[in-house]
């Protein structure tokens, strides 16, 4: 059976601002994505539908080229294409490239359905919703050819003859419409393939790193993806700073009591609550910032917090490895001073990112009825506080077990939770002291939590 792929690739890409066809995905254009797609899962010859005028494709693509005038309206695209298609095509594959990150296997399913038992279009379904690229006879996709007809009233028009193929492929929904469509796409070509909430319970703080450094370019997707995190009242009251300058990083490290994997981490990121750019708003428009206002203080450190949290789940989504540094606030000042911060702006902790070199015992969680609370609060139980102690233990004891303890050290089996943070933050809490200065330190860096 003849098969002809039909790509229209004519919009004006004005979301986009650029032709989207032709953009940068992953180190191919999305064009060229769909082609060697079409062409693993054996379609014949394939019809790219463009604008008059657009930019020339590629002839190493081997494509045939129809021209539309106007805005690229997809209807117009397919209707012109269906008046281009060769006499022996039997089944048309209608693939926009904004679909470029559906894989072949999909198109595979989706041919071998078309044109058996009834069967004369074919389409893929992610979470019980239809999408992209769609398979049909030649006769159902000769319905495109009438006056307003669009595609999905083509499916639409009798349901009997429609079958499904269910991916895991959610691009099958994906439009690359905006350059944050383009962003998250290229994202997902380095992504690991668990779901998001599947990643989250996989988390482990890493602590030991390979020297390999980490591209430019995978630290600006991973702190462009985090910063995308919700923001008070779009303030945006944050900043990075991505250390990987030797000098600069092992003075962070000693300011953050010599953590280790400060030193061997390839980047450390200072994750910064920041009124800098907040305050430079205010001066432009003839204000100033109320940086006193402990209500912004605690927005700017909610936000950087949110930023943090996306950023470590965006490196470990990436098969990176990170850790979390409160220590940043050993010595805010210096710190400050070391990374040319701005008045206010404070860095409410750091970060560890690198390729792991550790294997860490998950440390688990309390149960979650210390947490999770139905519609009013319920005081900490027994059962709660022994939960959490056990959980501890139980730790301790694999870690001792597999790995002979932690950080080089056996760890006390008997020690639960509770008697853990009785320690450290009951009355001799040597790091409450270890902070005792905190407040005067904010307030010199222009925040007086008043
Ligand atoms: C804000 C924050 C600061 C942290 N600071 C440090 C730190 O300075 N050094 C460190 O080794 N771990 C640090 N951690 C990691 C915690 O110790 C770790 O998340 C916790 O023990 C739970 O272990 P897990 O992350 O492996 O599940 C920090 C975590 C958070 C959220």
């Amino acid at each position: 059976m003849t098969a002809v792929a039909i790509v229209p690739a004519a919009g004006l890409g004005e979301r986009m601002g650029a032709d989207k066809a032709l953009l940068d995905l992953g180190g191919r254009t999305p064009i060229g994505r769909v082609v060697a797609t079409c062409r693993t899962a054996g379609v014949d010859e394939i019809l790219v539908v463009r604008r008059d005028g657009a930019d020339a494709l590629p002839a190493s693509l081997g494509v045939q080229v129809v021209t539309v005038s106007g805005g690229g309206e997809m209807a117009d695209s397919l209707r012109a294409a269906y008046l281009a298609l060769p006499a022996e095509a039997e089944s048309v594959l209608v693939f926009p490239v904004d679909h470029a990150l559906v894989t072949a296997d999909t198109v595979l399913a989706l041919r071998t359905l078309c044109g058996r038992e009834g069967c004369e279009i074919a389409l893929p379904l992610f979470r019980e919703r239809a999408g992209h690229p769609v398979w049909l006879t030649r006769q159902a996709f000769a319905e495109i050819d009438r006056p307003g007809a669009v595609l999905r009233d083509v499916v639409r028009a009798d349901r009997s003859r429609v079958r499904v193929v269910e991916t895991g492929n959610p691009w099958v929904h994906a439009d690359l419409d905006r350059p944050e469509d383009l962003r998250a796409a290229v994202c997902a070509l380095h992504g690991e393939p668990w779901s998001t909430v599947a990643q989250m319970f996989r988390h482990r703080s890493h602590r030991s790193y390979r020297r390999d450094a980490l591209p430019r370019a995978q630290i600006e997707r991973l702190v462009d993806a985090a910063r995308h995190a919700s923001t008070s009242s779009y303030i945006q009251a944050y900043a990075v700073v991505a250390v990987r300058d030797e000098a600069i990083k092992n003075d962070c490290a000693r300011l953050c009591g010599g953590q280790r994997h400060i030193v061997e981490a390839p980047v450390f990121f200072a994750v910064c609550a920041d009124l800098h750019k907040l305050a430079a708003a205010c001066g432009r428009h003839g204000t100033e910032v109320q940086a006193q206002s402990l209500e912004l203080f605690l927005q700017a450190t909610v936000d950087a917090a949110l930023l943090g949290q996306n950023l470590q789940l965006a490196a470990e989504a990436e098969g990176l490895g990170a850790c979390m540094i409160g220590a940043a606030r050993n010595h805010p000042i210096e710190l400050a001073e070391r990374l040319a911060l701005p008045p206010h702006v404070f860095v409410v902790f750091g970060m560890t990112v690198g390729v792991p070199a550790d294997d860490p015992v998950p440390r688990g969680r309390m149960p979650l009825a210390g947490v999770l609370h139905w519609d009013r609060y319920e005081p900490a139980t027994d059962a709660v506080l022994d939960g959490a102690d056990e959980v501890m233990r139980a730790w301790a004891r694999r870690a001792n077990a597999e790995q002979g303890g932690y950080n080089g050290r056996p760890v006390n089996e008997q020690k639960g939770w509770t008697e853990r943070m009785a320690a450290a933050w009951g009355a001799d809490s040597s790091y409450a002291k270890a902070r005792a200065t905190l407040r005067d330190e904010l307030r010199r860096l222009g925040f007086a939590l008043e």
